[in-house]
């Protein structure tokens, strides 16, 4: 009998700590995927920017972004205009939206 409680204890334990660790590694909202109807799934990642490039939350959120998935609408127009990701992605800050060798950097 106490093997028993040591031993469902223990599973507890595990499926506790398991999502909790993954939530700890998650940097503010993650990897992001938007999918635009006539162009490949574009990818954003969180981690990337924030400890890959030092980032700010307060960099993006909230003067280009909400933190909400889909909370503005973003098109390739307005981004090669230098808005939303192209606030950076303009060639200075960070690669250029407009150069035809990037674009699968973004869509993959
Ligand atoms: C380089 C820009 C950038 C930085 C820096 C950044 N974010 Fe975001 N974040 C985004 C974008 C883009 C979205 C999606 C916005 C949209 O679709 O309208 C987003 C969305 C989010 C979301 C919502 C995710 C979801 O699934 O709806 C959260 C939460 C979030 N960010 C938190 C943070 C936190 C916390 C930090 C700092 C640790 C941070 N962000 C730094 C760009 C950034
Ligand atoms: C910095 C990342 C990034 C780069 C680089 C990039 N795109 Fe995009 N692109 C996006 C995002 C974000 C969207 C909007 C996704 C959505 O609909 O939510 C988008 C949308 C699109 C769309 C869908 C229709 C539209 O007008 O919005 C097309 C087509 C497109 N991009 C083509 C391109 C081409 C061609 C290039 C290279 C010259 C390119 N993109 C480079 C991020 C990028
Ligand atoms: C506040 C500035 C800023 C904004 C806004 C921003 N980025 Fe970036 N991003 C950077 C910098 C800086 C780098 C690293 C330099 C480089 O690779 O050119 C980078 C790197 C990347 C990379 C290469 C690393 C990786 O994740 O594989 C991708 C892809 C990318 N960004 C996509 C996006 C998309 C999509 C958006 C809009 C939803 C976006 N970025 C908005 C600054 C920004």
């Amino acid at each position: 009998m106490k093997r028993l409680i040591i031993v469902s204890m223990a599973v507890v334990l595990v499926c506790l700590t398991v999502p909790f660790s993954a939530f700890a590694q998650k940097v503010g909202g993650g990897d992001l995927t938007f999918t635009p109807k006539n162009a490949a799934p574009v990818v954003f990642s969180h981690e990337k920017h924030v400890n890959g490039q030092g980032l700010k939350c307060t960099g993006c959120h909230y003067q280009i972004f909400q933190m909400a998935q889909g909370s503005y609408k973003m098109d390739m127009n307005k981004i090669t205009k230098g808005d939303f990701c192209g606030k950076c992605h303009n060639g200075q800050k960070g690669f250029d939206v407009k150069e035809p060798k990037n674009c699968v950097r973004c869509h993959r």
